[in-house]
C-alpha cells in the first residue's frame, strides 16, 4: 500500500540527507499536506446558510427521515455517526472551523433549538435541482429557508435573542453545492450523453433562481461550488459496464458532463455578477481540486484513489451496490487517511481536509476571495 513518495518514507531517506535538506523537504511536504486552521478575521459571529446534497449534509437525512447512517461513518473524527457520509468531517465542516464557527445544524433537526444562531444547513443526501417540489430538491430547500427566515424574524420581534435577526440574514454567507445528483441520476436512467448534457441548462437555471430568490430576500454574499469528477467515483466505475476510461482510470463521458455543467455554472455566475452588481458571487472550482487529488494521488499519500475504503468486493473499486458501507457484510480499510474515497461516492475526512485547504487558499476561486470575506466588517 505504501507509495514511494509518501511522507512516510521520509525517515528512510533521512540518513542520506543534510539537516537543512531535510528541513526544506519537510517544508515542501507540509505545503502538500496543509491543515485548515482557524484564522478568522471575523468581526461578528459568522452566519452561514448551506444548500446542497450529501457532499454537505451534516445530518439532514437522518433528522428529516430517520434514515439510519451507521458506523463506521464518523469513526475517525466524531467517533460516532452524525449522519454525515464520511469517516469524519466534510468540506463544509472544515470551512466552518476555519472561521472558528460551530458546525452547521441541519435545518430538519427538530432538537436543534438555539443551535441555529450561526445559520442552518438545508443540504440533504440525494438532493438534486430537478425535479422540483420533491423532498429535498433545491427549490424545496430554498422554500424551507424562506420559512426559517420568516419564523426566525417573527420570534426575534417577539423578543427571542437566540435567533438570527434581519441584519444577520443580510450579512450571512449563502453556500450552494448541488448538481452532482442531477448529472448522476440522468446517467443512471440510461440517458445518452447527449440527453444528459441537454438537461444541464435547466439545472443551472434552478441554481440561478435560487441565488436570485436569496438576493431578493436581502442576501448579498454567495459561495458556489462546482461539481467534482463524477466519473472517478468507485460507485460509477463499478456500475458502468462499458467504460471509456481516461488516463487516470475515470469514466471520460461522466467527467465531460460534469465539466460541461461546471462551465455552464461558471457562465451563470459571470452573468449574475453583472446583473446583481452589489452582490459578491464566488465560484469555486472543486472539480480541479478533486481531479488533482486523484491524478496525483501518491503525491498526497493516497494509495488507491479509485477504491473505496468502506464497501465490499475488494479491488479494484471495493464497491458493490448490494453491500454498501455500514450495511451487513461491508469491509472497511484500516487507514482511511490513505484513501480518497470513503464509501464509493463520498470522500474521506483526509481528502476533504485537503480539498478544504485548497478552497481556503483562494487559488481556485473566481474572483479570488478569502472565505471569511463576508464576516470581516
Ligand atoms: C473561538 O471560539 C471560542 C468559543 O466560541 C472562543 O472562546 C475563542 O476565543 C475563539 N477564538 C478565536 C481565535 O476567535
Ligand atoms: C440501464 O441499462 C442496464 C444495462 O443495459 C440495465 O441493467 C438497467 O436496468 C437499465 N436501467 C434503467 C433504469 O433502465
Ligand atoms: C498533477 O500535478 C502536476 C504537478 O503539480 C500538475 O501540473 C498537474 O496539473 C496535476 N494534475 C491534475 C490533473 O491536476
Amino acid at each position: 500500500m505504501a507509495s514511494s513518495n509518501s511522507p512516510l518514507s521520509l525517515s528512510v531517506l533521512s540518513h542520506q540527507l543534510q539537516p537543512i535538506t531535510i528541513l526544506l523537504l519537510t517544508m515542501v511536504l507540509m505545503s502538500w499536506f496543509p491543515h485548515p486552521i482557524a484564522s478568522s478575521q471575523c468581526k461578528k459571529q459568522p452566519i452561514i446558510f448551506n444548500f446542497g446534497d450529501s457532499n454537505s449534509d451534516t445530518g439532514g437525512l437522518t433528522s428529516g427521515l430517520g434514515f439510519p447512517v451507521n458506523l463506521p461513518n464518523g469513526r475517525s473524527y466524531f467517533r460516532r455517526s452524525t449522519g454525515r457520509l464520511s469517516d469524519g468531517r466534510l468540506l463544509l465542516d472544515f470551512l466552518c472551523q476555519s472561521l472558528n464557527a460551530s458546525f452547521l445544524s441541519p435545518y430538519l433537526d427538530s432538537l436543534g433549538g438555539s443551535k441555529f444562531r450561526n445559520g442552518a444547513n438545508f443540504a440533504v443526501v440525494g438532493s438534486s435541482t430537478l425535479p422540483k417540489f420533491v423532498p429535498f430538491s433545491l427549490n424545496i430547500q430554498i422554500m424551507q429557508f424562506l420559512h426559517f427566515k420568516a419564523r426566525s424574524l417573527e420570534l426575534v420581534h417577539a423578543g427571542s435573542r437566540n435567533l438570527i435577526n434581519e441584519e444577520g440574514f443580510r450579512n450571512a454567507l449563502y453556500i450552494i453545492d448541488i448538481g452532482q445528483n442531477d448529472i448522476a441520476d440522468s446517467f443512471d436512467k440510461n440517458l445518452s450523453y447527449a440527453q444528459v448534457t441537454k438537461r444541464i441548462p435547466s439545472v443551472v437555471t434552478e441554481i440561478n433562481n435560487a441565488v436570485k430568490t436569496l438576493y431578493n430576500q436581502g442576501g448579498r454574499k454567495f459561495w458556489i461550488h462546482n461539481t467534482g469528477p463524477l466519473g472517478c467515483l468507485p460507485q460509477k466505475l463499478w456500475l458502468v459496464q462499458t467504460k471509456d476510461l481516461d488516463p487516470h482510470g475515470c469514466i471520460s463521458s461522466y467527467n465531460s458532463a460534469a465539466q460541461l455543467f461546471n462551465e455552464a455554472l461558471r457562465h451563470m455566475t459571470l452573468q449574475l455578477r453583472s446583473e446583481l452588481v452589489d452582490a459578491t458571487i464566488v465560484y469555486v472550482d472543486i472539480y480541479a481540486i478533486k481531479y488533482d487529488l486523484i491524478a496525483n494521488s501518491s503525491k498526497y499519500g493516497f494509495s488507491s484513489p479509485l477504491m473505496a475504503c468502506c464497501g465490499s468486493g475488494g479491488p479494484p473499486y471495493n464497491y458493490n451496490i448490494r453491500v454498501t458501507c455500514g450495511q451487513p457484510g461491508y469491509q472497511v480499510c484500516d487507514e482511511g487517511s490513505r484513501f480518497v474515497s470513503w464509501d464509493g461516492i463520498h470522500y474521506t475526512e483526509r481528502a476533504n481536509s485537503i480539498v478544504a485547504s485548497r478552497v481556503l487558499s483562494t487559488a481556485y476561486s473566481t474572483p479570488p476571495t478569502a472565505f471569511d470575506f463576508f464576516c470581516r466588517n
